[in-house]
């Protein structure tokens, strides 16, 4: 049995809501199956609106599913379990807190805020390259050091799940490759489960153990391609014929490419 399986999630929201962005119910995801073995990383990849961040939040508990299941490490979720980690794609930290505490967050709230905590969240930030910074508060941090106090936060409980939606999205493009290579450190390390929402084919490819292609809204999968490349990864590999031709697969199964012979006669 698989660690994770998505098995025909459907998730409608109601319009006419007061909160509901739509006044017509809104069918964000028809039909999304897939499943991921444990310490796997798999990206999830697909058009602006399809339902990612619907199916994470799913994944996670936060929000109910219409019909379908969801089964991690052999349980159906049902609402959100102290064993997952979040990243979103601004880090969202507490401004009046310093770095430790933004990271020790996570701590209070599952009543472990104890000794061990604090060396484990030392040892994040250390890993992370911002000993320097225990004291610091957010404002004080750029974009991509605040991401990478988001990740510790997401980490500190050893979690077995980290769902990441476009974490590195809003970062510049030297920072969001450093905190590729940072993420499969960790990755490495904690031997987490990774599911990643990404926009980027590159990023998809470059991470992940298999990279799930989701159609438009409602999302479907439409492909899985599964990354053979050996980990631990390294820049070079974006350079490789091998590592273009996934990019391909990726982008035609997104329906960014249009097809071979058309793009021919268009020469
Ligand atoms: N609470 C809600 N109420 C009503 N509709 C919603 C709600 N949340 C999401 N939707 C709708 O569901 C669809 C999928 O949204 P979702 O945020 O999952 O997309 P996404 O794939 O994450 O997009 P993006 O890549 O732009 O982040 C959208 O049409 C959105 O308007
Ligand atoms: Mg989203």
């Amino acid at each position: 049995m698989p660690f994770g399986v998505i098995g025909k999630v459907r998730k409608v929201f109601p319009g006419g809501e007061p909160r509901s962005a739509a006044s017509e119910p809104v069918v964000a995801l028809d039909d999304a199956s897939f499943q991921f073995e444990e310490g796997e990383l798999v990206a999830l990849l697909g058009p602006s609106g399809c339902g990612k961040t619907t199916l994470l939040r799913i994944v996670g508990g936060l929000i109910q599913k219409t019909s379908g299941s969801v089964r991690i490490g052999g349980r159906e979720i049902v609402r959100p379990t102290g064993d997952y980690g979040f990243v979103f794609q601004a880090p969202s930290l507490m401004p009046w807190r310093s770095v430790l505490d933004n990271v020790l967050f996570t701590m209070e709230i599952l009543r472990r805020n104890d000794r061990a905590a604090h060396e484990r969240a030392r040892d994040l930030l250390h890993l992370v390259g911002l000993s320097e910074f225990l004291t610091a508060r957010p404002h004080q941090l750029s974009g991509g050091m605040q991401q990478r106090v988001a990740l510790c936060r997401a980490l500190i409980h050893q979690p077995k799940l980290l769902l990441m939606d476009e974490p590195f999205g809003a970062l510049d493009e030297l920072t969001r490759l450093e905190m590729n290579d940072l993420l499969l450190r960790i990755r490495q390390e904690t031997g987490a489960s990774v599911l990643f929402v990404t926009h980027s084919v590159p990023e998809a490819v470059y991470l992940s153990d298999k990279v799930i292609v989701f159609s438009k809204r409602p999302a479907r999968v439409v492909k899985e391609i599964a990354v053979m490349f050996a980990y631990p990864r390294q820049q070079r590999l974006r350079f490789t014929p091998a590592f273009n031709e996934a990019e391909r697969i990726a982008s035609e199964a997104l329906g960014v490419l249009a097809p071979a012979t058309d793009e021919m006669s268009a020469r």
